[in-house]
């Protein structure tokens, strides 16, 4: 196994020769270490089935089955699966997923570590997914602003962007969108964490996810608190041309993992689609998202 680490505080790492069913465990940590220092590993010359993409993310951690089954794949169920191509005259998997700022389950009670993607249509034009370093916006904040948000918590919901599904057709809006709110009620974390690999203090807030902001005793906060804060770490560009904003590019054969407790994450938006279809496997490695959380 060959890594190469993108030089000085680039993100990303390519790790070249990384065979799953015959890595040692001191690979596999090496692998995830990198995952945490450098946020996004790009493992080359995987052309992996679904059975083996699902052992490959189970050597890294515990999976974690999504909890809408529309996103399943028909045979893995722990195969999240983003698609616009029809197979057999089916839909499988949702098309256009994650076209805005978010970190994966960042609005579920117990967020898993690491998230997993492998790309198996591979669109010619618009390739990518962009990506900031949210342990770096915190670290690049301005002091008033980083002082202003100690000792605060944050809301999640999935509430603005939950998908209809196909069953919801004919429901009423507000049915379906009382229905989000009893399954999954918003979600309080602290505005900020230590990473439990790392050391460093993530902002962990997106444009997507987070509702609202509060104080340690759960009185709201000003929405302009947030607004400054999503501003400040470039989610609200949308040239994406923000420094903080990272643009990986991936190709046929390529799987990528990253770190799901410091970046927020974007599908690149395309105006006229093609074909895309990429599988994920998101799992629970040895730690909770951070030391806080002390669900099961
Ligand atoms: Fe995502």
């Amino acid at each position: 196994m060959k890594i190469t680490e993108h030089p000085g505080s680039a993100l990303g790492a390519t790790i070249e020769g990384f065979d799953h069913t015959t890595a040692a465990e001191a690979d596999v940590r090496r692998l995830k270490q990198t995952v945490y220092t450098k946020k996004i590993a790009v493992l080359k010359g995987q052309d992996l089935t679904p059975r083996q993409f699902l052992d490959l993310g189970s050597r890294l951690g515990r999976p974690e089955t999504y909890y809408e089954p529309m996103y399943h794949h028909p045979e893995l169920p722990e195969i999240f699966v983003s698609s616009n191509v029809p197979e057999n005259g089916k839909r499988i998997g949702v098309p256009k997923t994650g076209t805005f700022w978010h970190a994966d389950y960042q609005f579920m009670p117990d967020p898993f570590g690491i998230t997993l993607i492998h790309p198996q249509v591979v669109p010619r034009r618009d390739r990518g997914t962009y990506f900031i370093d949210m342990g770096r916006a915190h670290a690049k904040l301005p002091e008033d602003l980083r002082e202003r948000i100690a000792g605060t918590y944050c809301r999640h919901s999935v509430r603005k962007y939950f998908k209809i599904r196909p069953q919801d057709v004919y429901r009423p809006l507000s049915e379906v969108a009382e229905e989000v709110e009893r399954k999954t009620p918003a979600v309080r974390q602290p505005t900020t964490f230590t990473h439990p690999f790392t050391g460093e203090t993530v902002l962990y807030i997106s444009e997507g996810f987070t509702v609202g902001m509060e104080d340690a005793d759960g009185r709201p906060l000003d929405d302009d608190l947030l607004h400054r804060l999503l501003e400040a770490t470039g989610q609200l560009d949308d040239t994406f041309e923000h420094d903080g904003i990272h643009l990986q590019g991936f190709e046929q054969g390529d799987l990528l993992v990253w770190d799901n407790r410091s970046l927020v994450h974007r599908a690149r938006h395309t105006a006229t689609p093609e074909p895309t279809v990429s599988y994920r496997v998101t799992v629970h490695d040895d730690h909770k998202l951070h030391d806080g959380i002390r669900v099961p």
